[in-house]
């Protein structure tokens, strides 16, 4: 923003109503707005308008996940995503960001404990100092976002943008490669389970509130014998086996 509208008063209808006009302020705008961040407002009050969105997360809301490496976007180490892209939070005015949903390494936890990708860092070696790791922790998860299971080159080329000096990034190939694996394995029993005789025995007909008129009519060539019992006659109980 050049100084000229500061000047002339463009960004008057931003600037807190609060404020007072005086000249140092008319210099160093304020505005107060409210940041969604991890799925939560954080209102913002009287910032100033050039305050970057990792200066804001950091000084003002207390979220020092993402760190500060080297203020101009070369280092990756205050990554965070921003409506689901991965942004460099040191180039991006908060202000900006108003509205839209902020995700921070803060907000990757699952249920309390470190993500599957955070902990395949820690596993894998990938963190020394840890500075970079937070920035990394979101690289990664927005790549296997977009790519779920990544070559170890697009795995290179999505971190080229996140810089260690500890440890390098072989820990970090081989994070990833373990967290595609860990998903895989996780959801291959879902993507494998088309035994549907497997329903009605999960919970027999009256048996957990199921409607018996959802398991259909028996096949017109189904003739039991008589004297034998049909086994799917028999009560069940709740784990499916007879009662
Ligand atoms: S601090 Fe933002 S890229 Fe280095
Ligand atoms: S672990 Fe120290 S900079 Fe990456």
């Amino acid at each position: 923003m050049s100084h000229d509208s500061h000047d002339s008063g463009d960004t008057e209808g931003e600037v807190s109503q609060d404020a007072p006009s005086t000249a140092p302020q008319e210099e160093h705008p304020l505005a107060s707005y409210v940041l969604r961040v991890n799925g939560t407002d954080r209102p913002v009050t009287d910032a100033w308008i050039g305050e970057s969105l990792l200066y804001v997360l950091r000084e003002r809301l207390g979220l020092a996940g993402a760190k500060d490496g080297c203020s101009q976007g070369e280092c990756g180490a205050c990554n965070v995503q921003v409506d689901g892209r991965l942004v460099a939070s040191c180039l991006v005015p908060a202000v900006t960001a108003a509205g839209s949903e902020v995700r921070t390494v803060e907000g990757l936890a699952e249920d309390g404990r470190p993500s599957d990708v955070q902990r395949a860092l820690a596993r894998c070696g990938a963190v020394q100092c840890g500075f970079c790791v937070p920035g990394m922790a979101m690289t990664v998860h927005d790549l296997l976002e977009g790519n779920p299971a990544p070559t170890e080159l697009e795995t290179r080329q999505a971190l080229c943008g996140n810089l260690c000096r500890c440890s390098g990034y072989r820990g970090v190939v081989d994070a990833v490669k373990e967290v595609v694996a860990e998903r895989e394995a996780h959801s291959a029993p879902a993507d494998g389970d088309t035994d549907g005789a497997r329903i009605p025995h999960q919970a027999g007909p009256g048996a957990g509130g199921v409607n018996a008129s959802a398991f259909g009519s028996p096949p017109e060539s189904h003739t039991p014998d008589p004297h034998t019992p049909d086994p799917h006659d028999q009560p069940y109980g709740q784990d499916g086996g007879p009662a």
